[in-house]
């Protein structure tokens, strides 16, 4: 008989409280999950009430206010602070988001901060990414060329750049991999093991559709399987959720039109 009850330590217990607001008016209390693989311990939600006058007005300010100044094992990725490097993506108020481009004051009453859903926690607000790299290694990434190599730069039109760029500033070439769009994909829940999943097939598009690539055909043959690409059903979650406004629900369609254009 199915069992729908979690595993016991996967519950989440409440935590600690740490009042670090010193009665300011204008504060906020942030509930953290957090995960310690060192201890036995179950995960937990800790709560820190901070004084918003202290911090600047992003999440990750207030992750990284918390981590300086009340709890300084609180563990999570980040680097660049301003939506470019994809490291601080997690699960704020229930959307996947990157910590560094939403707004404190977008959040309605307490903060919730939670890793990228339905991957492995490595640590806090830590998960591990090695699947989904490794998913995005086996595109082969990089600009494959059979003709001769030209004797500087391969060049594009730039109506051909815009393919990559997107006529908007939106285009495929503007993913940072933060892997918010795959983390919200009802397919990739299920079948991450072997669908590639939104962004991935993302950056699939991008080099199918770089017109100096001389790999298409290969690139093309290399997704045609029932799982890679076609466990996208066009939920839609991906788009929906992309922090930086892409559109991989719209590239992955347009893979699907160029595989059945080369069947006709
Ligand atoms: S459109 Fe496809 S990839 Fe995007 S969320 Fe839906 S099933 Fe997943
Ligand atoms: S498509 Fe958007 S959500 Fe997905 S990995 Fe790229 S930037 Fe992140
Ligand atoms: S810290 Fe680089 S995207 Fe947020």
């Amino acid at each position: 008989m199915a069992q729908f009850a979690l595993p016991k330590n996967s519950k989440i217990h409440t935590g600690q409280l740490v009042d670090a607001s010193e009665g300011a008016k204008d504060s906020k209390v942030f509930k953290v999950y957090r995960y310690d693989p060192d201890t036995q311990d179950n995960p937990r939600w800790d709560k820190y009430k901070i004084d918003l006058s202290q911090c600047g007005p992003m999440v990750l300010d207030a992750i990284i206010y918390i981590k300086d100044k009340i709890d300084s094992t609180l563990t999570f990725r980040r680097s660049c602070r301003e939506g470019i490097c994809g490291s601080c993506s997690m699960n704020v108020d229930g959307t996947n988001t990157l910590a560094c481009l939403k707004a404190i004051e977008d959040v309605k009453g307490e903060v919730q901060i939670s890793p990228l859903p339905h991957m492995p926690v490595v640590k806090d607000l830590v998960p591990d990414v090695n699947h989904v790299y490794t998913q995005y290694a086996s595109l082969e990434p990089w600009l494959k060329t059979s003709s001769p190599e030209p004797e500087k730069e391969h060049l594009q039109s730039a109506d051909e750049a815009q393919v990559l760029n997107g006529s908007d500033g939106h285009g495929p070439a503007m993913c940072i991999l933060c892997f918010c769009c795959s983390t919200s994909c009802p397919s990739y829940w299920w079948n991450s093991d072997k669908f590639l999943g939104p962004a991935v097939l993302l950056q699939a598009y991008r080099w199918i559709a770089d017109t100096r690539d001389d790999a298409t055909g290969e690139r093309l043959d290399d997704l045609e399987d029932p799982f890679k690409l076609y466990r996208c059903h066009t939920i839609m979650n991906c788009t929906n959720t992309c922090p930086k406004g892409l559109n991989p629900a719209q590239a992955i369609a347009e893979i699907k039109k160029q595989m059945v254009a080369r069947q006709g």
